[in-house]
């Protein structure tokens, strides 16, 4: 199991004092040097955070870039242009604080297709993701859009209260993940996912990566980016072989 780190919030931070630092484009190597697979950045139609510019440089300097992106006709056409190695469309609504819910694939195939072929079209070795509930309507309508990946919205999970709320969750989760990866898709899973409830979450087999990123930005402050991410990618690796010592007995 990979770890894909967001660094939205650095340049949150850059952004607040309309500065040229903290730098995201540094951040991405940081996380990237400390273990993470992937670097995640949401270009949203407003450029809250991440801007056309940091996409574009992250995007020259390594290949190892995941774009978060809205099926927006404008926004597509930029990450055609860029071609990230993936791309994960996800819902965006303008004044939300982050991403709620997950996408409807369902409600048009076809407007997804066209994206997946899209990407397809410009490089056969593009991969494309859809940030879906765990649902299985959602996980069909992801495989006849052509996306090669869902991310499961892992939102409701992080935000129960209750022991059995959290575990009433997790079974929902596990059962699409098994559900997904029957029908031939890949599965990350992303959203709300801190230092206490990413072990749960990473004891589910069938995870390729998880998407993380408030959390360990958040305990960057304290600890340094570095730090912040190998401390995560440590709770994954505990989970990892748990699972693997379990599967021996
Ligand atoms: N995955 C997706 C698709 C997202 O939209 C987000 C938030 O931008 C994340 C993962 C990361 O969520 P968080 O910042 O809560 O870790």
């Amino acid at each position: 199991m990979k770890l894909g780190v967001n660094i939205d919030h650095i340049a949150t931070l850059r952004n607040a004092r309309g500065e040229n630092f903290p730098s995201p484009v540094h951040a991405a190597f940081v996380v990237l040097e400390a273990g993470a697979s992937n670097v995640t950045c949401h270009l949203r139609e407003d450029r809250r955070h991440i801007r056309d510019e940091d996409v574009k440089v992250i995007s020259k300097l390594t290949e190892r870039l995941n774009l978060e992106m809205s099926a927006e006709e404008k926004i597509v056409e930029i990450a055609i242009d860029i071609m990230p190695r993936s791309v994960t469309i996800v819902p965006e609504k303008r004044k939300e604080l982050t991403t709620e819910g997950g996408l409807d694939v369902a409600a048009d195939i076809k407007r997804y297709k066209n994206i997946t072929e899209a990407f397809k079209f410009k490089s056969f070795d593009s991969l494309t993701s859809a940030f879906i509930e765990p649902d299985k309507k959602q996980a069909d309508a992801a495989k006849e859009a052509g996306f090669d990946f869902i991310e499961i919205h892992t939102g409701r999970y992080a935000g129960e209260t209750t022991a059995a709320g959290k575990t009433k969750e997790l079974s929902r989760i596990k059962e699409a993940v098994e559900y997904a990866l029957k029908i031939g898709l890949k599965v990350n899973a992303g959203h709300g996912l801190d230092y206490k409830n990413i072990y749960d979450i990473a004891l589910i087999y069938g995870f390729e990566e998880f998407n993380i990123g408030f959390s360990i930005v958040s305990k960057a402050v304290f600890t340094g980016l570095e730090a912040a991410v190998k401390e995560m990618l440590g709770i994954i690796k505990a989970a990892e072989l748990a699972k693997f010592q379990c599967r021996k007995k």
